[in-house]
This record gives structure tokens, sequence and C-alpha cells, in this order.
């Protein structure tokens, strides 16, 4: 494989297009992220990244909280939408009928339409740049019921997630595997 040196990009892929919802002086706002990911598992954290001119912006950081909510197949329009007008002007939730629902943890409402919600606090603002880096504790994760089985397991392939990659969206498709499973020794038949 010959390959074309280029210089540093942010081109790591696929990313969540994450619907990343907020609250802030009797407003509530939705915005698209794709700069977000887990950085640590106990205490959970996550992180996301937002440009100090997004609305957004203020809202997060004089709140203090946020969530997360993934993108499915069904909502990857309205991911989209969100990723390009501003609350600013519009009402993204009347807009493109997404239904709120509340919290447990935070004071900022989910997306009803999405299977799973994270709902974070910031513990610390890092500017690195053309973005800010909230970094947030995961405090509660709301999940749809009809994702988990009767063990109490999850399933989230039947979620129908959508990834980004390269600035266009994918639906997930064939398991290729399952963790250990290149290590796992085969059942006796
Ligand atoms: C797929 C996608 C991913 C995006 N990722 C980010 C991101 O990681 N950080 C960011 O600041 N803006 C990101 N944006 C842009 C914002 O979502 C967009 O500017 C949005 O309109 C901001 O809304 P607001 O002004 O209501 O806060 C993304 C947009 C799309 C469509």
């Amino acid at each position: 494989m010959a390959k074309i040196k280029w210089r540093g990009g942010a081109l790591l892929s696929p990313v969540p297009p994450a619907m990343v919802t907020c609250s802030h002086g009797g407003k509530d706002n939705v915005l698209t992220i794709a700069w977000t990911g887990i950085v640590n598992t106990i205490p959970p954290k996550t992180y996301i990244s937002v440009r100090p001119s997004r609305f957004s912006y203020n809202m997060i950081k004089e709140s203090g909280v946020f969530a997360i909510n993934l993108t499915t197949k069904e909502l990857v329009r309205s991911a989209d939408q969100c990723g390009v007008y501003t609350g600013a002007k519009v009402d993204k939730f009347a807009r493109f009928k997404l239904t709120k629902e509340p919290a447990s943890e935070i004071d900022c409402p989910l997306i009803a339409e999405s299977p799973l919600s994270l709902e974070c606090r910031v513990t610390d603002v890092i500017p690195l740049g053309s973005h800010h880096m909230f970094i947030a504790d995961i405090v509660a994760v709301d999940v749809d019921d009809s994702l988990i089985d009767e063990k109490g397991k999850l399933h989230l392939e039947r979620a129908g997630l959508v990834a980004y990659s390269h600035g266009d969206y994918f639906e997930l498709g064939k398991r290729l595997g399952t963790f250990g499973y290149s290590v796992a020794k085969k059942k006796k038949r």
C-alpha cells in the first residue's frame, strides 16, 4: 500500500454525530457534535468540543450541563438540521419535531426519540484553539427499555445507530466480531 503524507488534520473516522441538548435562561437547544468520545471509565467521563461561536457554547458553559443523545437512522435528518441551523434563530425542538423528555440528574431536556442519552455534568473547560473541550461526568444514562432483554443485557445493535465519516452519515452495518472474539476458544460442538 503506497501512502501519501498530509499535514496533521482532524481525520479520525468514524465518529458519532451526537445530538447534544442543552438548556439555559429558559431556552432549550440541540446542536450536532462529532467531536466527542469517552475519556475515562471510572468515573465515567466524556467530552464535547464546541466552537465558542455556537449559540450552545454559552448555554453549556453557564448551565454546566448537557446531554448526549445518540442518533439513529430515523433521527439522522434532524441531526443534520440541528447541525446547520442555530438555536439563536430557530427553536430546533419544535422545527424538527423532537420531543423533550426530562432528565433525571440534570436540568436539561433529553430527546425522547433517541434510544440512549448520557446526562453530563461539566467538570473542566479546556480552550484548545478553534474549539473548547467540555470534559464532563456522565451522571446518568437513559436507555430505551425495548433494547434491554429479559436478562438485562443491552442490545444497542438493534437501535439503528448512525456513524459519521468524513462528511457522510452511515447506518451501522454487519457485526464482524465481539469483544475478545479473536482470542476466544472455539466452543466444542
Ligand atoms: C455532523 C456534524 C457534526 C458537527 N460537529 C460539531 C462539533 O463537534 N463541534 C462544533 O462546535 N460544531 C459542530 N457542528 C456544527 C454545529 O452543530 C452547528 O454549527 C450548529 O448549527 C450549532 O448550533 P447552535 O448555534 O444552536 O449552538 C457539527 C455539525 C454537523 C452537521
